[in-house]
């Protein structure tokens, strides 16, 4: 197994009885990363964090997880590894500042240290006027930010959220993505399951697509959208209606060009590279115009529905 990759896994595979709940995974995630993990239920996400937390034995196969094997060394593992499972558990008779000192405690915080980091994380996560209500009135909303709290009392170098945003509203879900940006941000290598593909999109470095037990796909979306939906091709779109016969000659005359078309308000050009700033000098000389090109992006919910046409989550 290589050091340079936070977690690892070879052929790792779970089985129950003759079922397959993951198949043969190979997974490289580097520092920093945001990783996420796209499927519908049952394609083996929650089974898969399980495993490299240690709460869950593979079958065969190999995982690590900061150089360390979780299911031989879970202290280890999970020391420097926060987790947030799906359903959140705390403790509803105790404040959000009693949930996070228990957790802290258990972590091998003193209570010094302990009081100036909750103060801060509370802060961090909205619930500073909240800190000693009981966690028992807390909206499910509520609950996820003091989840993301507990994950990062002990500063982890590695956090995994499993469906962080699942029946939360739209704000609610802006808030906790917001958070987990913000983790990257500062180094926290970060793996996240989920169903929102447009969330999903905004804050992962790359996806990981899982289909009945099996990563069917792995890459930035830009790569897996270039791949998968385009064929290699680019789609740069220049911000001019109608090009002159001159400008087109022009663009057909530069290297790699497919196709152009007009439309409404803009023209595309389909080519083979991403020849942007060719266009633009092109553009330019021909019009005495500076205009900026737009590559065309893609869409993850456009590159999920190749894999699941049926079988919308
Ligand atoms: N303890 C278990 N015993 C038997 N089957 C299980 C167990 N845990 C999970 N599974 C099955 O493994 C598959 C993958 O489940 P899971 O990892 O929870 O999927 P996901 O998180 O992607 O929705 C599902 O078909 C599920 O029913
Ligand atoms: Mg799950």
């Amino acid at each position: 197994m290589n050091n340079k990759f936070v977690i690892e896994t070879r052929d790792l595979t779970k089985a129950y009885g003759k079922f397959i709940a993951v198949d043969k995974l190979n997974l490289q995630i580097v520092e920093g990363e945001v990783f996420g993990f796209l499927g519908p239920n049952g394609a083996g996400k929650t089974t898969t964090i399980l495993m490299l937390m240690g709460f869950c034995e593979p079958t065969s196969g190999i995982v690590r997880v900061n150089g360390y094997d979780p299911a031989r060394e879970p202290i280890k593992v999970k020391k420097n590894v926060g987790y947030m499972p799906e359903k959140i558990g705390f403790y509803d008779d105790m404040t959000a500042r009693e949930n996070l000192e228990y957790t802290g405690r258990l972590n091998g915080l003193n209570s010094g240290e302990l009081k100036s980091r909750i103060d801060s994380l509370l802060e961090v996560v909205g619930l500073k006027d909240k800190s000693d209500q009981l966690v028992s009135k807390f909206s499910h909303g509520m609950k996820q930010r003091l989840g993301i709290a507990d994950v990062m009392i002990k500063e982890p170098k590695v956090a995994i959220f499993d469906e962080p945003t699942s029946g939360i509203d739209p704000e609610g879900t802006d808030q906790v993505l917001n958070l987990i940006q913000e983790m990257a941000r500062q180094k926290v290598t970060v793996l996240i399951s989920s169903h929102q593909l447009h969330q999903v999109q905004k804050i992962c470095s790359r996806v990981g697509i899982f289909s009945q037990g099996k990563m069917v796909a792995s890459g930035s979306v830009e790569n897996l959208g270039r791949a998968l939906l385009r064929e290699g091709q680019f789609n740069i779109i220049i911000p001019i209606a109608q090009l002159t016969d001159k400008l087109k000659a022009a663009i057909n005359a530069l290297p790699s060009i497919i196709d152009i078309t007009s439309r409404d308000n803009s023209t595309t050009v389909v080519c083979n590279e991403n020849i942007s700033d060719q266009l633009e000098e092109v553009v330019l000389k021909e019009t005495g115009l500076r205009v900026k090109m737009k590559v065309e992006e893609f869409e993850l919910e456009e590159i999920y529905m190749k894999y699941f046409k049926e079988s919308q989550p």
